[in-house]
C-alpha cells in the first residue's frame, strides 16, 4: 500500500493493489490477439471510400498478385449470415447494417472486402491494391445536412419507453417569475480504447472459439451463433483481459461473424487486427446531440417548471438513442416537467454506448442551464442545487434509495475552496490569466444484471472463483477476489479469479456500471452457500442459521464476513465432511429481473435493471465536481489546473481502484469539455481525425491537480454487495462544470462542446 491509496472510511473495503498488476506490467496478461493460434491466416479489411451509394465492381488482379494472398472476400462471395437485432431492441448487435451482404453502402468506412493472406503484411499490401468502382450518392452527414429525417424516439427503440412528464409544464413556465431558455450541443466522440478491435476465430470441428476484446462474452457468443445459424453451445468467447471498453465492446460488431464464417470456409484459424482508423467506422461511437432546456423558477430559486428536449444522431438503419431525459427530469425537485427525445437519421454508422451514454450529453445541458439560472437569480450555484434537492424523484414520486448529492457538494466545495470565489465574472485573475471557478452535479443510475458464479474452496484455503465477468481495466479481478477472500475468510493471495470466458457461469454485459454490483453480489451469495455447508459440518444444530451466517470462517475473518471472533477451522470442517474440495454454483438475480433470466442468458438477451426502473424506489449514485480554469487574456489558451470531485456510491469495495475509476472519469470529463471531438467532413459524411494524433485526448501535461473524495454511504436497498457502481459517475457533469468555470473566468457562456481557444471571444 502506498501513500496514494485513500484511507477507507465506514462501509469501504481495503484499498488493495490490483490483483492483476504484476501480470499487466510484465506483459504476462494475455489479450485476445495474443492468444496463440495454429497456423493462422491473416485478415485485413477494405473499407468504403464513400458514405452512400453502391459498389459497382472490384478490380482485384493487382491484389491477387501479392504473394501469400489466399482469398479476397466481397459481397459476391461472402459467407451468408443471418441478421441480429440491435442491442437496444433485444438483440446483441451494435448495428443492423450488414456489410458484405449486398453492394449497398450505408456509411463511410463500411467493410466492403476482406483480404486473407499468409501474413499480416501481405494482407495489408493486397488490401491497398483493391480497386473499387462506386456509384456515389450525396450523403447526409449530421444535423442540418439536407436529407436527414427526424422523428420522436418513442416507438422507434424498445429501450426508450417514455418521454417523462408531470404536471403542467407550459402553464407553470409561462407563470414563472424567472425563465431561462438555452440550447446546447455536444459532438461526436470515439472511445479509442488502447487495444485495437481484433477478432481471432478458430474452429475445432463444429466448435468455434473466438478471441476478441468484449464487454459481454455471453452476448457475443449468442449473437455470433445466431448470425452463423449454429447452436450457441458451439461457440466460446475468450478474453481474460480487455484493453479498455468504454462501451465500444458491449454490443457485437459485424466483423466477428464475418471472420468466423471465413475461418470456417478456409478450415483454418483467421486473425484480424483492424487498424485504428477502421475502428472509427466498423464499431460504434458517441453520437452528436442537441438540447433545448427551459427552466422556470421562483425568485428564491425553486424550480417550478423544467423541460428538456434532446435530439440525437443515428444511422439510417437503426434508431439508437440514449434518452438521457430519464435522468435529467428526475434529478431535482420540480412539480411541472416535460421532455421529448428525437432521433435524427443520417448516412452514418450506427452510434452506440460510450461511457455514461445518456448522462454525459444530457447533464451537460441541464447542469449548464442550472448555472445560467443561478446567474439570473444572483444565487450561489451550490445553493441553487440545495434549494432543489429532493428525497423523491418528481416524475413518479419514488424515493431515492439514498442520495448524498448535497453532502458531496459540501465536501467538494470545502476541499476546493469554493468560499474564496468572488462570484462576479472576470473578477479573479493572476497575471495574464483570468481565473474561473465552476461546479456541477453528477449522477449515474445504479444498475444490475443477473449473474452466476462457481466457487471452489480447498482444505488449504485455496479458492477458485469462476464468473464470466470482464476485466476492462476497472479492477474487476481485484474486487471479486477481495469479495471472496473477505466472505470466506481466506487470504487474498489464495484466491484465483477466472473471468472473460463464455464457458464460465454467465454474467451480464460489463456496461452501465453494473459489474461490481452484479458479480460481487453473485460471488457473495455463492461464498455464503459454502459457509453454510461448512458450518453444518462442524456446528451443533442448536446454532441458528443466523449465527451461522454471522460467524466468520477461515484464518482471517474480516469486517464483512465476521461479526464474531470465532473463526471456523477450515481443516476441521473439511475433515468432518470427509472431502478435499467444497464447490458451489449459484445464480443471483437482482430485484426486478425476469424469472427466466438464466435460461435467457444462455440463449437470449438479458436487460439490466435498476436506476429509475425499480418498482417503488429509484437508485442513483451522486457526486459534485468543482473545477478551476485559467484563460489567457491574450492567447485565449485554456488550462484546467484543478479538478475536485466528491462521490457517494454506496459501499466502496476498494477505495484504491474506485479512486482510479473516478480520477479517470474526471479527466475524461475535462477532455469532453476541452478536447474531444470527432471532426466530420460534411460533404462526404466522413470522419477526418480518425487517429490518435488528431483526435485530441488529454496527456499528462493537460492534467494538473485531480482530487477524488470518497464519501461514506450505506445503502441496504440496492443489492447484497451494497455497491452502486461508479465507473461512469465521474465523467458526467465535468463538461458543464468547466463551461460554468469558463463563464466565471470570461463572462462568456459557451453552449457547444468542445471549447477550444478559438471559441473564446
Ligand atoms: Mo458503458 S458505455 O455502459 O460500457
Amino acid at each position: 500500500m502506498t501513500a496514494a491509496a485513500p484511507e477507507p472510511k465506514a462501509n469501504m473495503g481495503k484499498p488493495l493493489s490490483r490483483y492483476d498488476a504484476v501480470s499487466k506490467v510484465t506483459g504476462r496478461a494475455t489479450y485476445a490477439s495474443d492468444m496463440p493460434l495454429a497456423n493462422p491466416a491473416y485478415a485485413f479489411l477494405v473499407t468504403s471510400a464513400i458514405a452512400k451509394g453502391r459498389v459497382d465492381g472490384f478490380d482485384l488482379d493487382d491484389a491477387r498478385a501479392v504473394r501469400g494472398v489466399i482469398d479476397i472476400v466481397t459481397h459476391e462471395n461472402a459467407p451468408k449470415l443471418k441478421e441480429s437485432k440491435l442491442f437496444s431492441n433485444g438483440g446483441y448487435a451494435g448495428t443492423t447494417i450488414q456489410p458484405l451482404k449486398s453492394p449497398d453502402i450505408a456509411h463511410d468506412g463500411q467493410i466492403i472486402a476482406v483480404v486473407i493472406a499468409e501474413s499480416y503484411e501481405a494482407a495489408r499490401e493486397a488490401a491497398n491494391r483493391v480497386k473499387v468502382r462506386y456509384t456515389i450518392a450525396a450523403p447526409s452527414a449530421t444535423f442540418d445536412s439536407p436529407g436527414t429525417t427526424t422523428a420522436a424516439a418513442k416507438g422507434q427503440n424498445a429501450q426508450f419507453k417514455e418521454d417523462p412528464k408531470v404536471g403542467d409544464f407550459a402553464g407553470a413556465f409561462e407563470a414563472a417569475e424567472i425563465q431561462l431558455t438555452a440550447s446546447y450541443d455536444t459532438p461526436t466522440q470515439h472511445h479509442n480504447p488502447m487495444e485495437l478491435f481484433t477478432t481471432s476465430c478458430a474452429w475445432i470441428g463444429d466448435d468455434l472459439v473466438i478471441y476478441e476484446p468484449s464487454q459481454y462474452v455471453y452476448g457475443l457468443k449468442n449473437g455470433v451463433a445466431e448470425q452463423l445459424g449454429i447452436d450457441a453451445g458451439k461457440v466460446r468467447v475468450v478474453n481474460p483481459y480487455v484493453g479498455g471498453g468504454f462501451g465500444s465492446r458491449g454490443s457485437m460488431t459485424p466483423r466477428t461473424a464475418i471472420i468466423a464464417g471465413i475461418a470456417r470456409r478456409l478450415n483454418r484459424p483467421v486473425k484480424l487486427v483492424a487498424t485504428r482508423d477502421q475502428g472509427f467506422t466498423i464499431t460504434t461511437y458517441r453520437a452528436e446531440t442537441r438540447h433545448e432546456i427551459k427552466l422556470g423558477a421562483s425568485r428564491d430559486g425553486r424550480l417550478v417548471a423544467l423541460r428538456h428536449e434532446g435530439a440525437e444522431l443515428s444511422s439510417r438503419a437503426d434508431a439508437y438513442c440514449v434518452g438521457g431525459t430519464k435522468t435529467t427530469t428526475r434529478l431535482y425537485a420540480c412539480p411541472n416537467v416535460d421532455s421529448l427525445v428525437s432521433i435524427v437519421r443520417a448516412d452514418r454508422n450506427t452510434p452506440g454506448f460510450m461511457r455514461s451514454p445518456p448522462e454525459v450529453p444530457y447533464l451537460f445541458a441541464l447542469e449548464s442551464a442550472m448555472d445560467e439560472l443561478a446567474v439570473k437569480l444572483n444565487m450561489d450555484p451550490v445553493e441553487l442545487r440545495r434549494v432543489n434537492d429532493t428525497t423523491n424523484e418528481p416524475i413518479g414520486g419514488k424515493p431515492y434509495t439514498s442520495r448524498s448529492l448535497m453532502a458531496c457538494f459540501d465536501e467538494a466545495a470545502k476541499a476546493f475552496g469554493w468560499a474564496q470565489r468572488s462570484p462576479q465574472p472576470k473578477s479573479m485573475a493572476e497575471g495574464d490569466w483570468l481565473i474561473g471557478y465552476g461546479c456541477a452535479a453528477t449522477c449515474y443510475p445504479t444498475q444490475m444484471g443477473p449473474a452466476a458464479a462457481r466457487v471452489r474452496l480447498q482444505r488449504d484455503g485455496r479458492t477458485r472463483v469462476e464468473i464470466a465477468g470482464h476485466e476492462i481495466g476497472t479492477g474487476a479481478y481485484t474486487v471479486i477476489a477481495q469479495t471472496a477472500a473477505e466472505r470466506l475468510g481466506v487470504p487474498l493471495e489464495k484466491v484465483a479469479v477466472f473471468m472473460g470466458d463464455s464457458d464460465l457461469p454467465p454474467a451480464p454485459v460489463a456496461g452501465g456500471s453494473n459489474s461490481t454490483a452484479s458479480t460481487c453480489s453473485a460471488v457473495m451469495m455463492v461464498c455464503d452457500q459454502i459457509r453454510q455447508r461448512l458450518f453444518k459440518a462442524v456446528m451443533p444444530d442448536s446454532l441458528t442459521d443466523k449465527a451461522k451466517e454471522t460467524v466468520g470462517i477461515g484464518q482471517a475473518p474480516t469486517t464483512q464476513a465476521a461479526k464474531s471472533d470465532r473463526p471456523l477451522d477450515l481443516e476441521k470442517a473439511f475433515d468432518t465432511l470427509g472431502v478435499g474440495v467444497v464447490e458451489e454454483y449459484g445464480e443471483w438475480k437482482p430485484e426486478g429481473a425476469p424469472l427466466d433470466s438464466f435460461r435467457a442468458m444462455h440463449s437470449g438477451h438479458v436487460r439490466l435493471v435498476g436506476g429509475h426502473q425499480m418498482k417503488d424506489k429509484i437508485a442513483y449514485a451522486f457526486g459534485a465536481e468543482f473545477v478551476e480554469v485559467r484563460v489567457n487574456r491574450f492567447t485565449h489558451e485554456i488550462r484546467c489546473p484543478r479538478l475536485v470531485g466528491a462521490f457517494a456510491a454506496g459501499r466502496i469495495m476498494n477505495p484504491r481502484t474506485a479512486r482510479s475509476q473516478l480520477m479517470g472519469g474526471l479527466i475524461w470529463g475535462m477532455s469532453s469539455a476541452l478536447l474531444e471531438a470527432t471532426e466530420i467532413d460534411e460533404r462526404n459524411a466522413r470522419y477526418v481525425n480518425d487517429n490518435l494524433a488528431d483526435y485530441l485526448v488529454p496527456v499528462n501535461a493537460d492534467v494538473a491537480g485531480v482530487e477524488v473524495i470518497l464519501l461514506s454511504e450505506q445503502d441496504d436497498h440496492i443489492n447484497p454487495a451494497g455497491a452502486k457502481g461508479l465507473g461512469e459517475l465521474a465523467n458526467v457533469g465535468t463538461n458543464a462544470a468547466i463551461c460554468n468555470a469558463l463563464y466565471h473566468a470570461t463572462g462568456q457562456r459557451i453552449r457547444k462542446l468542445p471549447v477550444r481557444l478559438e471559441n473564446i471571444e
